[in-house]
């Protein structure tokens, strides 16, 4: 059995002012009744391929990541509690030293972001199953997607040009590239989208960091061997814990190891990181809107209006994302929706 660990410990920032750091987005029901994070709880909910899940999040979203499970039905592994954000790098190898010791050295682990909206296939099982073969073996397997457009949100990978099914070896790792080199990319061809979600031996994870990153690996052994019970919790330790370099596994492992392999998945993908990317994977009506709570609308198109609580009436806009909460309200444009984050950090400065 595959042991699925997920990462919910992350901010989402673009979502302001819904996802906000007390309630950030993998925790919102932003395309249907459930929250992303249970929907990813959900698709791991299969004891034909994996053990129980472990859950990796930051201790401020304790309650939430236990109350969500709970409402599912869904029994868990383990809570494993930050104490501080370090971001994934040291997320992930916490989560494997800590599996590694429950589960035992070889133990696969499936790595998942909480916030993505997938919808899974055939073929996706598929690719699991070939993953997890791999990952067996010692490589670190990521999940390649074809791109579609110079997005410098995601990591790129080039693979071995022949493209045929199962696992190849990964060439090179590019996190995050600029538009240039982005399009650069699309345009020469073989490269995948890297999905965010990857395939490792506990173990074989653990050694790759000691070579590569291994001032994590210190901070996430040592934050596991003085870890407190504390409820249902375990709470990582936080003086070794706060020791570790804040990167992302991406930047620490993935652009260095020469052991990185990816399968190519098909199935459709959507890291909901902005207002326009939940409009465009949300039902809309027939003038193409997207609403969630007490909403009127007249006369408008192509817009996203959502409010958890007062009532929100717009007329006569198109192309607009209005989002509602208690205490603070977000306007514009929905095209322009991506720069919510750059607005956030200026909120955040206090300007
Ligand atoms: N536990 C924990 N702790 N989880 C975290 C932390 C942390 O400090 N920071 C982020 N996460 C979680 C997020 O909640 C999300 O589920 C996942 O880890 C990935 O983090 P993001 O911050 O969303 O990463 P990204 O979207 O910028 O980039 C990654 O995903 C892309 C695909 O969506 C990279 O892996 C890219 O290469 C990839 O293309
Ligand atoms: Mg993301």
């Amino acid at each position: 059995l595959i042991v699925p660990v997920i990462l919910a410990g992350g901010q989402g920032t673009r979502l302001w002012p819904m996802s906000r750091s007390a309630r950030p987005k993998q925790f919102l029901p932003l395309t249907g009744p459930t929250s992303l994070f249970q929907n990813t709880l959900q698709r791991v909910a299969n004891d034909d391929v994996y053990t129980p899940a472990v859950i990796i999040t930051n201790a401020d979203y304790r309650f939430i990541v236990a109350e969500q499970a709970a409402e599912l039905g869904i029994a868990l592994a383990g809570i494993l509690l930050e104490p501080v954000a370090r971001n994934t790098a040291v997320a992930i190898a916490a989560a494997a030293a800590y599996a590694s010791e429950h589960f035992g050295p070889d133990a696969v682990l499936h790595i998942l972001p909480s916030d993505h909206d997938v919808a899974v296939s055939e073929g996706y099982w598929q690719a699991v199953r070939e993953a997890q073969s791999a990952a067996s073996s010692g490589l670190l397997v990521t999940f390649g997607i074809q791109p579609t457009h110079p997005e410098t949100g995601f990591g790129y990978i080039q693979s071995e040009a022949s493209v045929g099914a199962g696992v190849r070896p990964v060439l090179r790792f590019i996190e995050k590239p600029n538009t240039e080199r982005a399009s650069q990319m699309l345009a020469e061809g073989g490269y995948f989208w890297n999905s965010g979600m990857f395939m490792i031996g506990a173990d074989s994870f653990l050694r790759e960091c000691e070579v590569l990153a291994p001032e994590t690996l210190s901070a996430a052994r040592d934050a596991v061997s003085n870890a407190k019970s504390d409820l249902d919790f375990i709470r990582l330790d936080e003086a070794a814990f706060a020791t570790a370099p804040n990167i992302s596994v991406d930047y620490a492992i993935f652009e260095k190891t020469a052991k990185a392999a990816v399968v190519a998945v098909d199935f459709s993908w959507s890291d909901l990181g902005s207002w326009d990317a939940v409009w465009k994977n949300a039902p809309r009506d027939a003038a193409q809107n997207v609403t969630q709570g007490q909403v009127t609308l007249d006369n408008v198109t192509n817009s996203l209006v959502v409010t958890d609580h007062a009532h929100v009436a717009v007329n006569g806009l198109d192309d607009i994302a209005v989002v509602a909460t208690n205490d603070a309200i977000y306007v514009g444009r929905l095209s322009e929706a991506q720069k919510v984050g750059g607005m956030v950090k200026t909120l955040r400065a206090g300007k």
